[in-house]
């Protein structure tokens, strides 16, 4: 049975950094040269933070925005879920943004699901605001954003990884809507890939050998950083795209007298990792290139959990400063692996 209740986006944020880190700029960083990232990734450029700025901060700013659009004041806000892979250390990212916000009524939690961080943190949204309302009779407005700060995770002597990324932050307030709204939600894990897309432990805590029982804590590297297998990632991360657009779109139809097809989407939001992903996920799925978002990876590079937020705001997917309307999907797929869709109807 469908629930009559509909949820979807009310209100849209996102925060880039304003400091560009160019190709150029990286010729002088590691051996690379703006040619061969162009050719392999279509990164032009991308933002980092600054010294005095921090990934608390591009979520806070990400979460006012998405609040304004939505009119909706911090105390209304009931749970706040934040997909984030770069938040160092607990308390969690959202407990410390709810603070900041004064979002004083909400329940908050960090998601940790690589890239796909968003798009898991949407589903859980979306799924307490049904729970709340058919159980409970509440209404619930919740913030969900995802933000990565990755220039404070990568090696920056590391050039297969060091170009590929960059930071900033995208946010959504999901709630009740009278029409159109989140259709359908799928997600995945298959967690047998775990080494291939990683970061380093720094620590290891260990027994004393010497029989006292005692633990000792040893500091195995510098710091931890991201690590990766990129030829690896490439062709699972294209396979399994593919098959979570596909996936939700069947998710949506099982029992559906209306079902659908992909010709009926009008626009994808791939995650953007990379514009050799984007554009081989799209030719498989037989989608014009006109309706995929492509623009975040060229000029922001990969921003991880953010990156399909901030293709919201992006003129790229929004001509005129216009929201398109119809049949939307977002396709994500991170470390783990952990990946998923969301099936959205604007209108
Ligand atoms: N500049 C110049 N040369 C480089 C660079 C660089 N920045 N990085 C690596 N190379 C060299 C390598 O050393 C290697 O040299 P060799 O042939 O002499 O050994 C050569 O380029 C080829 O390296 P590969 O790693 O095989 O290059 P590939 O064509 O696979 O491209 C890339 C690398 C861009 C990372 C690609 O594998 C890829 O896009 N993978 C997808 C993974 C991804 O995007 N992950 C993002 C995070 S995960 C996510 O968000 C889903």
């Amino acid at each position: 049975m469908r629930p009559s209740l509909r949820i979807g986006y009310l209100g849209f944020g996102a925060y880039l950094p304003p400091t560009v880190l160019t190709n150029h700029d990286l010729e002088k960083i590691v051996d690379t040269t703006d040619d061969w990232i162009q050719r392999r990734t279509g990164i032009q450029e991308r933002r980092v933070l600054a010294k005095d700025e921090t990934i608390l901060g591009m979520a806070v700013a990400a979460a006012r925005q998405a609040m304004d659009d939505a009119g909706v004041s911090p105390e209304q806000i009931g749970d706040i879920r934040v997909g984030v892979n770069t938040w160092p250390r607990f308390p969690s990212l959202a407990t410390q943004l709810q603070a900041e916000l004064g979002a004083k009524n909400a329940s908050a939690s960090d998601v940790s699901a690589g890239c796909t961080g968003f798009v898991y943190a949407v589903e859980g949204a979306h799924n307490k605001i049904l729970v709340e309302n058919l159980c409970y009779d509440r209404d619930l407005v919740s913030l969900v954003v995802g933000v990565d700060g990755l220039s404070h995770a990568v090696d920056w002597q590391d050039r297969s990884t060091c170009v590929l990324m960059g930071d900033g932050a995208g946010a959504v307030i999901l709630g009740a809507v009278e029409r159109g709204g989140i259709l359908a939600t799928y997600t995945h894990a298959d967690g047998r890939y775990g080494d291939l897309l990683y970061s380093d432990t720094a620590f290891e805590t260990q027994w004393s050998t010497n029989g006292s029982g005692r633990f000792s804590t040893k500091q195995t590297i510098a710091r931890p950083y991201l690590r990766m297998d990129g030829r690896k990632v490439y062709s699972v991360a294209v396979r399994t795209m593919v098959h979570d657009v596909l996936h939700v779109i069947d998710k949506y139809n099982h029992g559906n007298p209306d079902p659908i097809g992909l010709e009926d989407i009008n626009f994808l939001y791939p995650h953007q990792a990379n514009l050799r992903i984007i554009e081989s996920v799209a030719k498989k799925l037989d989608v014009p290139l006109e309706r995929v978002y492509t623009n975040g990876i060229v000029k922001f590079g990969n921003t991880s959990t953010a990156s399909i937020p901030i293709g919201y705001l992006d003129p790229q997917a929004r001509p005129e400063g216009s929201r398109r309307t119809g049949l939307e999907i977002d396709v994500a797929f991170g470390a783990g692996f952990a990946s998923g869709a969301i099936l959205r109807k604007v209108v």
